[in-house]
């Protein structure tokens, strides 16, 4: 059975204090044991004082993003042991904001998974088409190809420790949800994917989260498909009433 997972991105946004405002509010609703994975993912400047807070909590921390090397003169990146050390349980790779604002390809985002990997730290992996790629009928290569591209060279044993995103771009930021069916569509393939790829074992207890305008209101309508084991929220983590009651309905 997999659990259910629900993840915060907070993307750019929160100053050091109001990160741990958000996340002292967030202990207080949702910091017991909820029978989900809860995760936020603050911006780098706020891990520490989030992982600080969280501490003794049900609550784990996520990156946003990670570069691949350990350490050396990359200015500006932040590397998996550095995430490591400060308590990220998991980062996410391969955002929709990373591949289409920044230019990154699948070829990176499996070097950064891996790279995560070897610190034990878990990579939410995101995957999803754009709306010109849903149109042309290409959902399914799309998507594929990111699968195959972002996992490369990661074992079966690694696998265990993987969670998928699957985020169209067209639902993300703007107020338009895949439909449940829509979804489901889309996570069944991506578990036949990787029962294809890593076996049946591997595709039955991968979490496939789906992300894109998640909200209070359709979160129950969404955790009702079979393949979708949680979600990954952005604007509507940013205030804890309402990731709280996303929480509450991806209890299922
Ligand atoms: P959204 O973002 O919930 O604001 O659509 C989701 C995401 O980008 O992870």
């Amino acid at each position: 059975m997999r659990r259910p997972f629900i993840a915060g991105n907070w993307k750019m946004h929160k100053t050091v204090s109001q990160a741990v405002a958000l996340v002292d509010e967030l202990i207080e609703l949702v910091g017991g044991d909820q029978g989900v994975e809860v995760v936020v993912a603050p911006p780098f400047t706020a891990l520490y004082p989030v992982a600080q807070r969280l501490k003794g909590s049900n609550l784990k921390l996520s990156a946003q993003d990670c570069f691949w090397e350990e350490e050396g003169a990359y200015t500006g990146e932040i590397s998996p042991p550095m995430l490591a050390d400060v308590g990220c349980a998991y980062c996410i790779v391969g955002h929709s904001e990373r591949r289409h604002v920044f230019g990154e390809g699948s070829d990176e985002v499996a070097r950064k998974a891996r790279a995560l990997l070897a610190h034990g730290v878990s990579p939410i992996v995101c995957v999803g088409e754009t709306l010109d790629e849903r149109e042309e009928g290409r959902t399914i290569k799309v998507v594929g190809s990111q699968l195959q591209g972002s996992l490369e060279g990661l074992s079966q044993k690694d696998m265990v420790k993987v969670v998928i995103a699957y985020e169209p771009v067209w639902a993300i930021g703007t107020g338009r949800t895949a439909t449940p069916y829509q979804a489901q569509d889309m996570h069944a393939f991506i578990r036949g994917w990787l029962g294809d790829s890593f076996g049946g074992g591997v595709a039955s207890s991968t979490p496939i989260l789906y992300g894109g305008s998640v909200k209070p209101d359709n979160i129950r309508g969404l955790m009702a498909m079979d393949d979708i084991d949680g979600a990954l929220v952005g604007g509507a983590s940013l205030k804890a009433s309402s990731f709280a009651q996303i929480i509450e309905g991806g209890k299922g």
